[in-house]
């Protein structure tokens, strides 16, 4: 492999490019949000995702590139999301990456956007490493609006799931009760914000299996217990105490998760616990992993906020521990809008 890759990002709403060194130094990380083009539907749509790829991949791309000082011809790897996300979205990504790879000849590999959400924190100061150095295994819990899941990360490449979420994704939680507050879209980062200002436990909200062995996650009925206490006051005509509800259900998912992601490193006799994924740039799970993780006897280690939304560099990340696809069979890759990465 050259020393350069380049990474490109399409699954959702990010129109994302990234170069790389070899050993996973970050030259230049660029992302284009469609973030203002979806808001106003309170949601990200499909075909104006795609639309809206087409039209800005060349141009961060070639930013890229720019950014970085390195161009196309000095690109070893070529690594694009194949998937999970949007199909049609996917699909320009992967598209324009295995046409730059046949025109410059650098090797092409296809990520599973997971797996890249799961080893950005391999990169060159990914992470905020409080309770000390990274080391192999780790258990990685992959936190984003399509994903809620957790992994045994044993070596670069090689993963087992220990754990997946049987509805919604907690940042689909996120999203939904903020919309339901009246918050706009992303909410996220909107409830993160409004939180700070609430008390946690000022609502009893559920926390979905409780259960010690259970390494699975719900989040549908959480959302449902935090609609039913908002429609319920505005029936009453009572005042909504937003920011509580706001606090609280935070609470609840970041008990959820950190519970989860600790019986997960204690039945695997792991010390090692990352978590990733737009939701991982959360404010108060980022304080609560390092106030809880060494009281659990583990070392908790946080992705960089920039490398837990969806970015390329991830994915050029990733793409060192794949193999590469022969010259003649890049063309047959194909996207995929669901799957495990196993
Ligand atoms: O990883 P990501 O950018 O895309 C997916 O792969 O899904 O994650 C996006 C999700 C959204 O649901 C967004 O609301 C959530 O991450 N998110 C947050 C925060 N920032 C982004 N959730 C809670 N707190 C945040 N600060
Ligand atoms: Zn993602």
């Amino acid at each position: 492999m050259s020393d350069y890759l380049l990474g490109i990002e399409s699954s959702c709403d990010e129109t994302a490019a990234a170069v790389i060194t070899a050993d996973g130094k970050i030259l230049a990380n660029v992302i284009s949000s469609q973030i203002p083009l979806h808001a106003r539907y309170g949601g990200v749509i499909p075909e104006l995702a795609s639309r809206n790829h087409l039209m800005s991949v060349s141009a961060v791309v070639r930013q890229a590139l720019s950014e970085a000082g390195v161009s196309l011809g000095d690109v070893g790897r070529i690594a694009a999301t194949r998937g999970p996300g949007l199909l049609g979205a996917l699909m320009v990504g992967l598209q324009f990456a295995k046409g730059l790879a046949m025109q410059s000849g650098a090797e092409l590999v296809a990520v599973h956007h997971v797996e890249g959400h799961i080893t950005a924190i391999l990169l060159e100061e990914g992470g905020e490493h409080p309770h000390g150095p990274l080391t192999f295994p780790y258990v990685a819990l992959a936190v984003s609006g399509g994903h809620t899941s957790l992994y045994l990360v044993s070596a670069p490449g090689r993963y087992r799931v220990l754990g997946v979420t049987l509805d919604d994704a907690a940042g689909e939680a996120f999203d939904k009760v903020a919309r339901v507050l009246g918050l706009p879209y992303p909410g996220g980062v909107e409830i993160d914000r409004l939180a700070r200002q609430g008390d946690v436990g000022a609502i009893a909200f559920p926390r979905p299996l409780k259960g010690k062995q259970n390494l699975d996650f719900s989040f549908s009925g959480l959302k449902t217990a935090v609609k039913l206490y908002h429609d319920n006051l505005t029936a009453a005509g009572q005042p909504i105490p937003a920011a509580d509800i706001a606090a609280s259900f935070q609470e609840a998912v970041v008990d959820v998760l950190l519970r989860k992601s600790f019986a997960a490193a204690h039945l695997n006799g792991v010390q090692d616990v990352v978590i990733s994924g737009g939701v991982a740039a959360n404010s108060r799970l980022r304080t609560r992993m390092t106030e809880l993780a060494p009281q659990a006897g583990l070392k908790g280690h946080l992705t960089r906020p920039i490398l837990c939304t969806d970015n390329a560099a991830m994915i050029a990340g990733a793409g060192r521990f794949n193999l590469p696809l022969e010259r003649a069979a890049r063309l047959s890759i194909e996207p995929f809008a669901s799957g495990q990465l196993v």
